[in-house]
């Protein structure tokens, strides 16, 4: 058995998922909350122009992977209508509960299934579409998971990886001070939870970056990978296309 990094620490492989499991069951009643705090909001703006790359049609098949509290499906299923499926899925029973309480008071009513990303329970193409947001940075073994995700998918579909990357140089200094200093200061005061705010900060800087990211996913099958940089590269959104 290997090891990996969580967070900067480095751990045995076989020790990683429990931990990340530990942060997202602290963090999942106040994820919401935190995630308009900690993004001043602008993690709807990525999500918006997430979903917007997607051009989700009607009667669409898509698996939003590590869905959380169901943003990204919620909108994904305005789109592919009754006559379409959008499955949310997340490993951890806190955060997918949290979302489809959430989405149920809604009216939004979708299949909800705990499920690894890693070890994917589902044929071979049975997917138009696959996204994940915010969720592969947590996971263990990457490329295992990012060959599942492709795995699932029929041929010309497309897999849209929306994380957080590589700022540029100008925006360096402030953003690791802000998420040095000032996350696990709000984590601390909003949630009680300093911890988990570091891990988040940490965890970005430990993700490979944008063109690692692209070559992953050639790697992982997908012949046509775009990259868009968001926020100046706070963000990237990778959109491969299995072919
Ligand atoms: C930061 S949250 C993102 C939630 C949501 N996608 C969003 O953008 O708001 C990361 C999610 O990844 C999930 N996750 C971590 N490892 C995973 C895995 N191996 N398979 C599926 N989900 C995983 C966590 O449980 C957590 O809900």
């Amino acid at each position: 058995m290997g090891t990996t990094h969580f967070g900067f620490k480095t751990v045995d492989e076989s020790a990683k998922a429990g931990q990340v499991r530990g942060v997202f069951d602290s963090v999942a009643n106040r994820y919401d909350l935190m995630n308009d705090l900690m993004s001043l909001g602008l993690h709807r703006a990525w999500k918006a122009y997430t979903v917007a790359v997607a051009e989700v049609k009607v009667g669409e098949r898509v698996l939003d992977l590590a869905g959380g509290t169901g943003d990204l499906a919620r909108s994904f299923s305005r789109h592919a209508g009754p006559s379409g499926i959008v499955v949310h899925t997340d490993i951890n029973q806190a955060m997918l509960a949290r979302g489809r309480d959430r989405l149920t008071d809604e009216g939004v009513l979708l299949p909800t299934l705990l499920c690894d990303a890693e070890s994917l329970p589902f044929a071979t193409g049975s997917f138009t579409l696959v996204s994940v947001a915010f969720g592969l940075r947590n996971m263990t073994h990457k490329e295992q998971a990012l060959s599942e995700m492709n795995r699932v998918l029929k041929p010309g579909g497309r897999l849209l990886v929306l994380e957080f990357s590589k700022v540029t140089k100008s925006l360096e200094k402030f953003y690791d001070w802000y998420s040095f200093k000032v996350l696990p200061k709000v984590g601390q005061w909003v949630a009680s939870d300093a911890a988990s705010y570091r891990y988040l900060a940490e965890s970005i800087r430990m993700h490979p970056d944008q063109a690692q990211v692209k070559s992953m996913l050639h790697s992982a099958g997908f012949g046509h990978v775009d990259v868009h940089n968001l926020s100046g590269g706070i963000v990237a959104l990778h959109v491969g296309v299995k072919c």
